[in-house]
């Protein structure tokens, strides 16, 4: 089965796509995370997107869908994937329709992840991951089981993004509301548009994702 998760900054897209990756097999395709694993190589076009990044704004479509259709070409994509923070334009999503249709493959299902703005500050500036595993924390609503262990490889070591301030999340939400909700009436056109409250606990967010995939 092929998703994509939809929703601004701190929506809980990464969160989720993580937990129906260990359930159920789709491999998740988070852009977001593709983008700084090119940022820490250092190369041309890792130095250009880290400052477009820290200024909230997004990288320019060729450079995400040429990323997005060779990584949907790897061999662990075949057997379904999540996508996580692609298509954020129009023209990523009129892309991404081509480019299923040329490698023969369906979207079964568009998840909107429904939250209110003023949630996301707390939450993005609150996040913090695993530095070796990539497992997401926070703060306050998610916690690792044992202090300063990940629940999931036993590191130590956690890190922060550089673009999660209060600042630079500003930034992304604005540029989300502008570049990125358009694409809602463009998927709710075709009928394959589903909600999910956002707000709810993590655990009630993973059950009503799972209703609309078994349904
Ligand atoms: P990306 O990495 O995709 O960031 P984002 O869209 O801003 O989303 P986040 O990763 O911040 O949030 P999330 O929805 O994954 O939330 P999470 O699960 O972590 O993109 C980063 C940048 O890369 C962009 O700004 C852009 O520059 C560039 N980029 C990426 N893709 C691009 C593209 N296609 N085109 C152009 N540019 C692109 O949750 C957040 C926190 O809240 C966590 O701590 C979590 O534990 C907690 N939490 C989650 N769910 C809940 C809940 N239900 N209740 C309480 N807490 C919760
Ligand atoms: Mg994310």
């Amino acid at each position: 089965m092929n998703l994509i998760l939809l929703g601004p900054p701190g929506a809980g897209k990464g969160t989720q796509a993580q937990r129906l990756q260990a359930k159920y097999g789709m491999v998740q395709l988070s852009t977001g995370d593709m983008l700084r694993a090119v940022v820490k190589s250092g190369t041309p076009l890792g130095q250009k997107a880290d400052s477009i990044m820290k200024a909230g704004q997004l990288v320019p479509d060729e450079v995400m869908i040429e990323m997005i259709s060779n990584r949907i070409d790897e061999p662990d994509a075949k057997g379904g994937f999540i996508l996580d923070g692609f298509p954020r334009t129009v023209v990523q999503a009129e892309a991404l329709d081509r480019m299923l249709e040329e490698k023969g493959l369906k979207l079964h299902h568009v998840i909107e992840m429904v939250v209110d703005d003023t949630a996301l500050t707390e939450r993005i500036t609150g996040r913090f991951t695993c530095a070796k595993c990539g497992t997401g924390y926070h703060d306050s609503f998610k916690r690792p089981a044992v202090e300063n262990t990940c629940d999931v490889c036993g590191s130590h070591e956690f890190m922060r993004r550089a673009d999660d301030n209060a600042e630079t999340v500003g930034k992304r939400l604005e540029a989300y509301h502008k570049q990125t909700a358009p694409i809602l009436p463009y998927y709710a056109g075709r009928g394959v548009l589903k909600q999910v409250d956002g707000m709810a606990e993590i655990d009630e967010v993973t059950r009503q994702i799972e209703t609309i995939i078994q349904s």
